[in-house]
């Protein structure tokens, strides 16, 4: 499963998805949440089921669907069209915490099994910074469901929950609050040892910006960007993809300690290299397939 770029496509929208499929995005996502009014709830419904049906084993990208939140009361009739052979994965969207991934785990299972699929085979990513309440429990995601695939955030719900009338600086930088929920999404993925999956970039026809914003990502630890036009897909990809100029040292640092390996911590070239060093030169060739 690869999540560098994941793009929303409302799933109410035949056209949209007949033009998402072929644009190089590594999933897609069809929302039955708030880019579908909700009179249209029920045909997006059942479009979706029969879309899942007809790309099952034709296809290189991942099928996941954004679900309504839990306190929505349409999770189940969502899960119930959609669950079934050729879906990736769930969205969940305004997720409280842990205890929520565990409340719609509990909800997939009856109808993974009854699809044939193998349990916990139906991935879950959750958007984890959508409600105030998540923002106390985002260390509930740690130990890991078997379902959990990776953990995003949002700052759209959040800013209306809390009342802000922007949650950008003029500079267009998220402002302070939304940096923190940002940063807590980072960290609370890597205290449940799953992937990090940055916020959508509003402005889609800005792929400079989106490119720069990508890098800051990547620098900061996340392994991808959501998405929600198709213009942004190949700068997320390019923002993402294996650097070459990374591998010399990355090869150097994991040679270093393959060839010392009584030793914690290595100078090369006048600085220090130790544990978690090493596990991001391995992570670097692993991404280029050189380990
Ligand atoms: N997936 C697939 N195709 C998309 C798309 C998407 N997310 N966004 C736009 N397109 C298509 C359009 O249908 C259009 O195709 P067409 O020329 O064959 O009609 C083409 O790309 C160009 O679209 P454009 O005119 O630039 O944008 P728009 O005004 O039609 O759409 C949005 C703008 C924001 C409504 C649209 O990008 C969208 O629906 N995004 C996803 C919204 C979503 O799912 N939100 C939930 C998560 S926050
Ligand atoms: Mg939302």
């Amino acid at each position: 499963m690869r999540l560098t770029s994941l793009l929303f496509v409302p799933a109410d929208s035949e056209r949209k998805f007949d033009k998402a499929r072929s644009i190089g995005a590594d999933g897609l996502i069809l929302d039955l949440e708030d880019s579908v009014a909700m009179g249209n709830k029920a045909a997006a419904r059942k479009l979706l089921a029969g879309l899942i049906k007809a790309s099952n084993g034709k296809r290189d990208w991942d099928f996941w669907v954004r679900v309504n939140p839990l306190d929505s009361g349409m999770t189940r009739q969502d899960l119930e069209a959609v669950i079934g052979s050729g879906l990736t994965g769930i969205i969940l969207p305004k997720s409280n915490g842990g205890q929520d991934v565990s409340m719609l785990s509990d909800m997939i299972d009856p109808l993974e099994q009854a699809a044939g699929m193998a349990k916990n085979q139906v991935k879950v990513i959750v958007v984890a910074t959508e409600t105030a309440a998540a923002m106390f429990n985002l260390a509930s995601y740690a130990p890991a469901h078997p379902r959990l695939a990776a953990l995003t955030w949002g700052a759209e719900d959040l800013s209306a929950v809390v009342g802000s009338s922007s949650n950008k600086e003029a500079d267009g930088t998220w402002t302070q609050p939304y940096q923190l929920a940002r940063s807590l999404c980072l960290f609370a993925a890597a205290n449940a040892e799953v992937p990090a999956i940055d916020t959508l970039y509003a402005d889609f026809r800005d792929p400079e910006g989106l490119g720069a914003s990508c890098r800051i990502s990547r620098r900061d630890g996340f392994i991808g960007r959501l998405a929600i036009h198709p213009a942004q897909v190949d700068a997320i990809n390019r923002a993402f993809a294996p650097n070459e100029e990374d591998l010399p040292l990355a090869r150097r640092i994991v040679a270093a300690f393959d060839e010392n390996p009584s030793l914690g911590t290595i100078g090369i070239d006048g600085k220090m290299y130790d544990m978690p060093h090493l596990k991001q030169a391995q992570r670097i060739l692993a991404a280029m397939d050189q380990e």
